[in-house]
């Protein structure tokens, strides 16, 4: 046996060790080469056949191949590992340059964005929000706001009735008069928003539902000037500096004098167009002096404090506000509506 031949082979054994291009194949390398019943091993143990004098040179040879050939094996283990992980990271990878998929976020609906800014405009105002029940005694509804059972102002609102004498409030002026019951005797500066509930026949105008907001001032010193101030000031405020109001007289049985409030056509600013069917004035809402009965009713002296009182719709403002045609719009919850107003 010459180291020679030891060599030979092991330029081959080192040349297959190149070849190998995974781990199962580094280990059956590794099983024909290294291991115990390796060729490498045999080589070792055919020292005793070599001629004495040469053995050392022999054995330190075959020892220096081996060292050599085990080197070569774990750096190519290595190798191997390190290019089967990349490999593996590179599969798993997450690309975070990938544009995200879109993710919807919630909004609020064009009444309560109305609502709220309604409730800001009158904030500023000094008003503060008091809430009363949706489902209101006949008591509270009608017969405290000087509509007795059976009169006819009664035909103003189609209640609906929850029993003979529970209602689904058809207007919010009901917290008029707990309002003052509760915060009374003395000055009151409430607003009143809520829904309220009709049994109207459902158009493009009305709907069995909609919010209202109520106000209610109550003081020595109130006077129906303060009424058309704080009216004037509130449009301005929703539709600019030059919006003009005008009030009507009308009939409501719980405010004396009563009155309607309309604005100047925002649209057309008094032109006269389709909105407001070529008047120049839209409808805004119903208020005057509250009622002596009333004051009363709420624990005040009528000859002692005044008050007024106005209540508006919020649906009809965000129609004008937003140009819409059909306060149906509102309820029927159609996603490509309501986005619009985010
Ligand atoms: N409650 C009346 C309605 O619903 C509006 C109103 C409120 C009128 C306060 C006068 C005073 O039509």
């Amino acid at each position: 046996m010459e180291l020679s031949q030891v060599e030979q082979y092991a330029t081959g054994a080192h040349a297959s060790l190149a070849t190998c291009d995974s781990l199962e194949a580094l280990a059956s390398w590794h099983q024909q080469h290294l291991a115990k019943a390796g060729e490498l091993t045999a080589f070792k143990k055919s020292v005793g056949k070599v001629a004495p004098e040469e053995r050392k040179a022999f054995g330190m040879g075959v020892n220096q191949i081996a060292g050599k050939l085990e080197a070569a094996f774990k750096q190519k283990t290595t190798e191997l590992k390190d290019a089967e992980l990349a490999l593996r990271l590179a599969s798993e990878n997450i690309d975070v340059s990938l544009p995200a998929r879109p993710h919807r976020v919630g909004g609020y609906h064009p009444l309560t964005l109305m609502l709220r800014e309604i409730c800001g405009v009158f904030r500023d105002m000094g008003f503060t929000v008091y809430e009363s029940p949706h489902v209101e005694l006949d008591e509270m509804s009608f017969q405290l706001l000087n509509i007795p059972k059976h009169h006819p102002a009664r035909d103003m609102q189609d209640t609906f009735f929850v029993s003979e004498d529970v209602v689904m409030r058809p207007h919010t002026s009901p917290g008029q008069i707990r309002a003052m019951r509760e915060l009374g005797p003395g000055p009151v500066q409430v607003i009143l928003p809520g829904m309220c509930y009709r049994n109207e026949d459902i158009s493009a105008r009305s709907e069995i539902q909609f919010h209202q907001v109520e106000g209610v001032l109550v003081g020595e010193h109130v006077r129906f000037s303060d009424l058309k101030g704080i009216l004037l000031n509130f449009a301005r405020r929703l539709f600019g500096p030059d919006q003009a109001i005008k009030m009507r007289g009308s009939y409501f049985p719980f405010t004396e004098p009563s009155v309607e409030v309309d604005i100047k056509c925002t649209l057309c600013h008094g032109e006269g167009c389709r909105i407001c069917k070529h008047t120049g004035w839209l409808e805004l809402l119903g208020a005057g002096l509250m009622h002596p009965v009333v004051l009363k009713n709420g624990g005040y002296d009528p000859t002692k404090v005044r008050g007024i009182a106005f209540g508006l719709g919020v649906a009809r403002l965000a129609l004008l506000r937003h140009q819409i045609e059909d306060i149906r719009l509102f309820f029927q919850n159609d996603c490509r509506f309501l986005s619009q107003f985010q």
